[in-house]
């Protein structure tokens, strides 16, 4: 029998509010404007949309900064918007989920308030405070992700506390079971309403070494990478108590139906799998998967990465794969437009549940920001090393109307100036177009059950050549991946013969396919028996 769970088969897609649709026409993206996106949205045909914070927040890192779990900010609209959003997705028959940011809140969240009054109060012990060292310099060593000390001296108590990103970002205390009580309740705040799931932010931070121990220097540290990097992350986060706060959520997610838990992991492959749990305390149903993100965009690379991540995958694990996020630079930014319609096609090829970040189906690349325009705190934390975040957040390119169809007034952060031919617009009468591909390939995955749920078995993996084959019960389907710009010879396996599916190339070729044929330069094929 073939698993329906939803999101097994579905494919999820990533929406950074702020720079979505404007619906008032402030400059900034908001609830009724998705809303309004929606049918585009559908007509793609993924499954489900995650929605970046939408929570009111001082927005110091925009919306990942939460001052109130369970209510909307104002500039993204209200509650009845929410609720009319989320209505009008289910009539759709898409899920809808969340961004759930436990690690820290905002500093304006009136549980810091409290908590920072004094040192009896009674929730001081919610987030993390710690004595100055005799010299009154920090607790230990830790450095915030952002750039400098993860720890600010509070005059009024003369403590400092712990924040692992921005000062105005401190993080709680999860070894409080208070803590952990309230953003339970949280959770089912927005369960009840109808939320099909969330991605937790920063899930492997949650818990960190209760000695709070200096971390270890990296001897591999250059500068010009980031200050986080100096060190290596070893007492800081991901210590082994964090099994027990995952399962926590997950059992809140199971007293309703047919919810996800996905977590947001930057961590080795080994660790990364450990967050599905184990069957005495399963864990997240979807820990994401960033390898795409920094693998060599290289066949033997690729393959090497697929073939160990499904060797460790645990019993009962579910893959998944992602290409980009509002935090890293886009796909086609990394490997060039050519090259983005391949990772497109093995995106959504992988066994896997896939995730799409908003916009790359329209090939947006980087966008460069003027110093003046820079909005992301890390960027004005560490100007200049490359890590500005900006650039993966710009808006939407709708239309070729001024300001792309995103807002009629100026925008929060700059429009690609490639929207007057690169928008969805334009993109959707041309036949051979990325949106179209994606379009397309989406529809395949949903046609072949061999590539939504099948079984991956590799090919080959040399010279600029990926191919792999995905089955499920009698249907086999094979992909072909150029990574080159040169012609390939590829073959299906067993001398068997083929039809193509899809092409990631606008011109359409042959449509059977002998044992062997030639890849066209940045050509990817999607063949069935
Ligand atoms: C996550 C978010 C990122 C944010 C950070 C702190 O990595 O994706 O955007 O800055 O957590 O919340
Ligand atoms: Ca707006």
């Amino acid at each position: 029998m073939p698993d329906k769970t939803w999101w097994k088969n579905g494919i999820v897609y990533q929406i950074y509010p702020r720079s979505y649709q404007d619906s008032n026409n402030d400059g900034i993206g908001d609830l009724e404007g998705i809303r309004r996106r929606l049918d585009y949205i559908a007509e793609l045909g993924v499954n489900a949309v995650w929605i970046s914070p939408i929570f009111p927040s001082p927005m110091a890192d925009f919306g990942y900064d939460i001052a109130d779990y369970c209510g909307i900010e104002p500039i993204f609209g209200t509650i009845e918007d929410f609720d009319r959003l989320i209505g009008e997705v289910h009539a759709r028959g898409l899920k809808m989920i969340l961004d759930f940011v436990p690690n820290h809140t905002s500093d304006q969240h009136p549980w810091f308030g409290e908590s920072r009054r004094s040192k009896s109060n009674p929730k001081r012990d919610w987030y993390i405070w710690r004595d100055p060292k005799p010299d009154g310099s920090p607790p230990n060593n830790w450095i915030s992700n952002f750039g400098g000390s993860a720890w600010s001296f509070d005059d009024a108590t003369g403590q400092y506390y712990y924040h692992a990103f921005l000062a105005e970002q401190p993080d709680l205390n999860w070894r409080n079971p208070e803590v952990r009580e309230a953003m339970h309740d949280a959770l089912r705040f927005w369960l009840r309403r109808g939320v099909d799931g969330f991605r937790v932010d920063v899930i492997w931070h949650l818990m960190k070494d209760p000695e709070m121990r200096d971390n270890p220097p990296d001897p591999n540290y250059k500068p010009g990478r980031p200050e986080i990097d100096s060190l290596q992350q070893v007492y800081s986060n991901g210590h082994h108590d964090i099994y027990g706060v995952v399962n926590g959520m997950r059992r809140v997610l199971e007293e309703f139906d047919e919810r996800v838990l996905i977590g947001e992991i930057y961590l080795p492959v080994e660790r990364l799998v450990t967050y599905y749990g184990t069957a005495e305390l399963p864990g997240a149903h979807l820990p994401f998967n960033f390898q795409l993100i920094f693998a060599p965009w290289k066949p033997e690379a690729l393959a090497k990465m697929i073939e160990e991540y499904e060797s460790l995958l645990p019993e009962g694990g579910w893959p998944n794969w992602v290409l980009g996020n509002h935090d890293q630079k886009r796909i086609a930014a990394r490997i060039g437009q050519d090259q983005a319609r391949v990772a497109a096609m093995l995106l959504l090829t992988l066994r896997g549940t896939p995730t799409m970040y908003y916009g790359d189906e329209i090939g947006m690349a980087y966008v460069d920001i003027p110093p003046e325009a820079v909005q992301d705190p890390w960027e004005r934390n560490e100007p200049g090393l490359g890590f500005n975040r900006d650039p993966q957040r710009t808006p939407m390119q709708w239309d070729s109307s001024a300001h792309a169809g995103f807002s009629t007034a100026t925008p929060w952060l700059p429009v690609s100036p490639r929207y007057p031919e690169q928008n969805v617009e334009a993109l959707s009468s041309d036949s051979g177009s990325i949106l179209n591909l994606y379009r397309k390939l989406v529809a395949a995955r949903r046609q072949h059950q061999a590539l939504s749920i099948g079984s991956f078995r590799l090919l080959h993996s040399e010279g600029d050549l990926l191919s792999y084959e995905r089955q499920h019960g009698d249907q086999r389907v094979v992909i072909f991946l150029n990574l080159g710009g040169g012609e390939v010879e590829a073959q299906l396996p067993e001398s068997r013969t083929g039809a193509v599916v899809v092409s990631t190339l606008g011109e359409p070729r042959e449509e059977k396919l002998g044992n062997s044929f030639i890849l066209r330069p940045h050509e990817g094929l999607i063949v069935s028996e």
